[in-house]
Formats: C-alpha cells, structure tokens, sequence
C-alpha cells in the first residue's frame, strides 16, 4: 500500500493538531445550541470519530452516504443518495462534517436537501478543502488544512474504495488511476 504513495501531505500530527483545532472552534460556537453532527459517508468517518471526541459539549450524529464518483479520480456531478438520515433534523443546528470539498456539487447539493428540512441552521465543516477546482460557490465555516490539485488518500479518503485506513495523507501515485482509467477504456 505505502509503494502507491508519492509523498506524505500532512502526518498524524498535523492532522491531529487541525482536527483539535476545529473541536474547540465548535464546542465554543455552538455551547447554547442543539448541535446535529452529520457526517458524509464514508470518506468523513475518521475525522468524524476524531472530530466528536474533540468537542466538548452535547452533540448528536448522524449519517447521511452520498455518491459522486464513479470508480476514476473526478467528480463526475451526479449526486445520488445511497442513506438518508435517521434523525429528523428540524430545529436542530446542523454541522455537516466531509472529508474534502473539490468542486463543491456533492455539497452543494447536501446542502439543499438539508435545508428543505427546515433545521434551525446549516453549517458546512470541512477537513481538507481543494479550491482550485471548485465549480459551486460554497461557504466554509470551518475548514483544517488546504490541500493542492492532486488527488490524496488517506485518513478516510479513498481512491476505488482503497487507502482510508492510512494513519497519514499522502498523494497518491498518478500511475495508479491512470493505470485503471486506462483499463477500462
Ligand atoms: P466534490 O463534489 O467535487 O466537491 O467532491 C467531493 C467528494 O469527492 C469528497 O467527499 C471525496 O469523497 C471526493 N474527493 C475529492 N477530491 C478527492 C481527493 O483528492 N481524494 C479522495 N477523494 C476526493
Ligand atoms: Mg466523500
């Protein structure tokens, strides 16, 4: 696994420090309100479990599986729902919690959808934030670490299902997805 990596982006330190950071960012910001963690499967899952034990207020948490990619390494901006959520979510301060936000349709379109159920308010929490290739305008409210136009595993994030349970995020070998691409030409 570690041969297909390019080079390491950010340790578990740095991660551990950015996620930290955005914990109390939280726990502050939301101490007098009904705070609904939703977190975008999968990719979110290891910040998402790292994330809610950094906050130190009352939180509950939800999930919500989205598909915007296909098996390559691009959006290909066809948002499908795989899992709804459970909780019904009116009146509650909605925090959704993604792994990256690249173009921004898979949030965008999350966002909707969230919104039509009348929460009491929406917020977006992203780990990695790419801005380079975003094609929907979409506001932050709170982001770690920015992250180049290359595609990275690691810590959640996957390439064909692959390389979540990395400890680190790296960038991934471009030979890897273009091998398969080409494959399946
Ligand atoms: P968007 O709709 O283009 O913003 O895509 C967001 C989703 O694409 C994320 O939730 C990830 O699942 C995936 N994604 C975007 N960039 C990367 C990357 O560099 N590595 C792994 N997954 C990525
Ligand atoms: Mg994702």
């Amino acid at each position: 696994m570690m041969n297909d990596i390019e080079r390491v982006l950010f340790n578990e330190e740095c991660l551990k420090n950015a996620v930290n950071e955005i914990g109390r960012k939280i726990s502050s910001d939301y101490r007098d309100k009904n705070l609904l963690m939703v977190s975008i499967l999968k990719g979110s899952v290891v910040f998402m479990s790292d994330l809610i034990r950094a906050i130190s207020i009352h939180c509950m948490v939800d999930f919500m599986c989205v598909s915007s990619y296909g098996s390559g390494p691009k959006t290909s901006g066809v948002v499908k729902i795989l899992k709804d959520l459970d909780i019904e979510i009116a009146g509650y301060d909605v925090l959704i919690v993604e792994d990256i936000l690249d173009s921004g349709i898979t949030l965008s379109y999350i966002m909707e959808l969230i919104r039509a159920r009348n929460p009491a308010s929406i917020r977006i929490c992203t780990l990695f934030d790419k801005p380079v290739k975003r094609d929907v305008a979409i506001k932050l409210d709170y982001k770690g670490l920015e992250v180049p136009d290359e595609f990275i595993v690691g810590y959640g994030l996957d390439y064909n299902e692959k390389y979540r349970n990395l400890r680190f995020v790296g960038v991934l070998k471009p030979k890897i997805y273009d091998k398969q691409n080409r494959g399946s030409l």
